[in-house]
């Protein structure tokens, strides 16, 4: 019996089986709101029969976008842009749908990737003043960010709050808090990027706790049925400095005390010095840690890319998820390989069960047809 295709529940929320499809940011919004690109893009991920898909990275104030294109969830029109995708999507998709709420903090401001991805200098077309926990550019000679004050840290928090509010009112079955990848929260908790003197900067506790505060407002936000859970870096993979994966644990430990329902285990991203050892699976083994460490539902991400690397990793106890990323984008049908391989089952749209290979009789959950 496949591990993978077991189901698993993050909280209340009930996923299928275990494969994630992790965040994508698509830079594809228009001030902040979803475009027919979302429609296309979720709407057939939605139908790779895996259990859960997760929205990319969506900024919960208009600075907190990474690019001019990101998607956002502050105003009365993102909610409606994405209703409108999602009603789209959901017409046709029984899978569960979280969204990550971000906030890229000294890291707004940004090109697309396509476009270089370099900082925005002030005064171009398309630029904005990011904000921080101090006043430190994330690269060399590039624009610093504003240092947030007490109003500010208010207004960011509400933020959050106010727009896990609006992924209630769209149906939203779960929100994942974007901790991870040196954007606000990750700058926080890492003192390459927190040099602060007040009660936010300093010790591992005063690092931790505006994220711990964003966590519990969205918690409060967002209906208790339903999960909230964090991604966060393990590691700044700095060698001697930086955030790291001991002072994390911690962090997951008062994150789940919280009401947490999953901790999703990426790393790096706050430092140009990082030296990541990237290779198959190279976040896996700071997911075990969590596991050992965590009564959560820990999920592993990172170059997992073959089913049987993913059933190994469920199979050893490493995680309780993986997540998919380029993997996905690559091979939309990626679940249903997976499936065809390890002789489990998946859900398929009821238009495309004819494409069911003859060598596969059991693919598809459900399947029936006839003709006259
Ligand atoms: C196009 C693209 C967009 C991404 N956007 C996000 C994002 O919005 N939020 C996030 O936490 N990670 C984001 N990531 C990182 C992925 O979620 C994932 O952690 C990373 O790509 C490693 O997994 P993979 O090897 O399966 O791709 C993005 C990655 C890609 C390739």
């Amino acid at each position: 019996m496949s591990a993978l295709f077991q189901p698993l529940d993050i909280g209340r929320l009930h996923l299928p089986n275990r494969i994630v499809i992790a965040p994508m940011c698509q830079y594809s919004a228009q001030d902040g709101s979803a475009s027919d690109w979302h429609l296309i893009h979720l709407g057939h991920l939605a139908l790779s029969g895996a259990g859960l898909l997760i929205i990319e990275a969506t900024a919960v104030q208009a600075e907190g976008r990474i690019t001019p294109g990101c998607l956002g969830l502050y105003s009365d029109a993102n909610e409606a842009a994405l209703a409108r995708v999602l009603e789209g999507v959901r017409a046709y998709s029984p899978m569960p749908i979280a969204i990550q709420l971000a906030h890229a903090g000294r890291k707004a401001s940004s090109r697309a990737p396509w476009e270089g991805g370099a900082q925005i200098p002030l005064g171009e077309a398309g630029s904005w003043r990011a904000l921080a926990p101090s006043a430190l550019p994330h690269i060399e000679g590039e624009d610093a960010p504003d240092a947030l004050d007490h109003a500010g840290l208010a207004r960011v928090r509400e933020a959050f709050a106010a727009a896990a509010r609006r992924a209630a009112r769209l149906g939203l079955d779960g929100v994942e808090i974007h901790a991870a990848h040196g954007y606000l929260m990750h700058q926080f908790l890492s003192p390459i990027a927190n040099r602060r003197s007040d009660e936010y900067g300093g010790s591992l506790a005063n690092r931790m706790r505006f994220p711990l505060e964003v966590f519990e407002a969205v918690r409060a936000a967002f209906p208790s049925e339903r999960p909230v859970w964090a991604r966060v870096s393990a590691t700044d993979w700095i060698e001697g400095s930086g955030w790291d994966v001991d002072d994390c644990i911690v962090l997951a430990r008062e994150l789940a005390a919280r009401g947490c329902a999953a901790i999703h285990v990426s790393s790096g991203g706050v430092s140009q010095r990082q030296k990541i050892p990237v290779g198959p699976g190279y976040q896996v083994p700071l997911a075990r840690r969590f596991k050992d460490a965590v009564d959560v539902p820990v999920i592993a991400v990172g170059l997992i890319t073959e089913a049987q690397q993913a059933e190994a990793i469920l199979q050893r106890g490493d995680a309780d998820a993986v997540a998919l990323a380029r993997a996905m984008l690559y091979d939309p049908r990626w679940p249903w390989h997976a499936a065809a391989q390890l002789g489990a089952q998946v859900t398929a749209p009821v238009q495309y069960w004819r494409s069911q290979p003859r060598e596969f009789k059991d693919l598809f959950a459900g399947l029936r047809f006839g003709a006259r």
